[in-house]
């Protein structure tokens, strides 16, 4: 069986850890989560971009070897990855043997079957881009802030052949209506390649830059840094080997909307299609975080350390805010209110009250275990057909990555349980004599559980810890498919009622 292939960007080495990283991992954490809920053979990679001048600019400052730079960021991404309770099966970092090897590998094949030449190249470059620019991207006369210093230079180098598959890129965007989501991206594609592309210049003579991969046909050049870093995609699952076939072609390379131009759109595609390899079924394009309004930066301090959101609140708390917030192709804000409104809103009242008023009020008026149901009156049926309008509808809605959405779905029917447990009150119908009472009751406490149990349920590939620590306490124990587990049952009867705990405390109280 082919797996479901899935990746992320791979960051660049010489950046720590922030907010962006840790929403495009968390992101393909859920779509990964939730294919393996489904039942497909996942295979989740993701790692570090590892060479380049800003590496060995970056090393150079603090007198110390490149590569040592590269295993301190290794460890903090690897970090970043543990704290958000990433699920990657891999991390490859492009300094690695089974990567160098490959992009050699391909880098000869392309030279031998003449996709690459040698050429004089006299232009603008732009060190802190490592990139030739073009006077097309001058803005009013001036290069762009963002390529720093540009020089004129003139220097031999290597090209691959881009423009002679430029009219197959275009036609294989337009019928492939998959390719590229949102869609909306792709007509940005499209409109880029409306203008010739030039070719490609694949190498960086060593005296300029020396870390990087030497050219196999020509050790005075190290290899461009993109063409380098884009192979992880086929290096980590075994290029060139017949274990290969079992993940390619990669169902989704998840990635933000600035790498999509041209590097994962048009270079890439045309790098696999010149090696005769099938090209990604689809890239899904995320929008990027500001903070507080603004572009995140370090240097002017506006900058969100993960791991603080993950200390202070949880580890689920952020993951939550991460895709309930953001509609995944468009852009968003974060905030300290936004966020501790949601926490509050959303996690510790609605979900979290209802968890408690099931663990306090279960034992208190029926026993250690949770009760049967006798009763099926009007509050009964209009919360089961909440549910049966819910279930469905947000599993279609995570096919299609509408993760948000899903997750507002699940958080209205939790609070429809909330309202359920107001209208029958059984904090009433527990001081009544009547027989009629005291079977409505354990009916109701019994219905919030369950009901709490398949909300929680939808929760997994968003909030897998609450998940499981919620079935936990409400004794639920089972081996059943998810699709399955989301199903009405009666699995809870007789299961023993957990000890009252808060999931999700307000900062001033205490986790139990
Ligand atoms: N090394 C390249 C990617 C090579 S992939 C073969 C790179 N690295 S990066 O560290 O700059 O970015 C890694 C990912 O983080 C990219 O997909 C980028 O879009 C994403 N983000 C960086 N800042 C972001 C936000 N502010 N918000 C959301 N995602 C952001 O590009």
């Amino acid at each position: 069986m082919k797996s479901f292939y899935i990746t992320t960007a791979i960051d660049y080495a010489n950046g720590s850890p922030h907010l962006g990283h840790a929403y495009e991992k968390v992101l393909t954490d859920v779509v990964a989560r939730f294919r393996r809920l489904m039942g497909d053979d996942v295979y989740f990679l993701t790692g570090i971009d590892e060479h380049g001048q800003k590496v060995q600019q970056s090393a150079a400052k603090r007198d110390i070897q490149p590569i040592e730079l590269c295993d301190e960021a290794a460890g903090q991404f690897k970090e970043l990855c543990e704290s958000l309770n990433i699920s990657n099966d891999d991390f490859i970092r492009t300094t690695e043997t089974r990567h160098k090897d490959v992009v050699r590998k391909i880098l000869q094949d392309l030279f031998d079957r003449d996709e690459i030449y040698k050429a004089e190249y006299k232009g603008f470059y732009s060190a802190r881009a490592e990139q030739f620019l073009q006077e097309k991207d001058m803005v009013d006369g001036k290069w762009p802030e963002i390529f720093g210093e540009v020089t004129e230079i003139t220097e031999s180098n290597y090209f691959f052949k881009l423009s002679k598959y430029q009219d197959w890129l275009i036609e294989h965007i337009k019928t492939h209506e998959d390719f590229i989501f949102p869609r909306f991206r792709a007509k940005q594609v499209l409109e880029f390649l409306k203008e010739p592309i030039n070719d490609l210049c694949i190498s960086r003579p060593k005296e300029r830059l020396e870390w990087g991969i030497p050219l196999p046909f020509d050790d005075g050049y190290v290899t461009y840094v993109w063409f380098d870093a884009l192979v992880n995609y086929i290096s980590a699952v075994g290029y060139g080997t017949p274990d290969f076939e079992k993940y390619w072609p990669v169902d989704y390379h998840v990635i933000g909307k600035d790498i999509l131009l041209p590097p994962h759109s048009v270079y890439w595609p045309i790098m696999l299609k010149a090696i005769g390899v099938e090209i990604p079924s689809s890239l899904l394009v995320h929008g990027w975080w500001s903070i507080n309004g603004d572009k995140m930066s370090k240097s002017t301090g506006n900058f969100i350390e993960p791991s603080e959101f993950v200390k202070e609140y949880s580890v689920d708390a952020l993951r939550y805010f991460l895709i309930r917030e953001m509609s995944v192709g468009q852009d968003s804000d974060f905030s300290d209110e936004l966020f501790t409104n949601r926490y509050n809103s959303d996690l510790a009242n609605d979900l979290g009250n209802l968890l408690n008023r099931v663990l306090t009020m279960t034992p208190r008026y029926c026993g250690d275990t949770f009760p049967a149901r006798s009763v099926d009156e009007e509050p009964e049926k209009e919360l089961e057909e909440a549910w049966a309008n819910t279930e469905g509808k947000v599993v279609e809605l995570y096919e299609d990555f509408q993760f948000h959405k899903g997750l507002e779905l699940t958080f209205a029917f939790i609070r429809s349980i909330n309202r359920y447990a107001e209208q029958r009150s059984p904090w009433k119908l527990a001081k009544s004599e009547d027989q009629k009472d005291k079977d409505t009751c354990a009916t109701a406490l019994s219905l919030m559980a369950e009901s709490l149990r398949r909300a929680v349920g939808l929760l997994e590939p968003v909030m897998p810890e609450t998940t499981a620590r919620v079935y936990e306490l409400l004794g639920y124990e089972s081996d059943a498919a998810w699709l399955e587990r989301l199903k009405p049952s009666d699995a809870l009867t007789g299961a023993k009622v957990g000890e009252r705990v808060i999931l999700f405390p307000k900062p001033q109280q205490e986790k139990k």
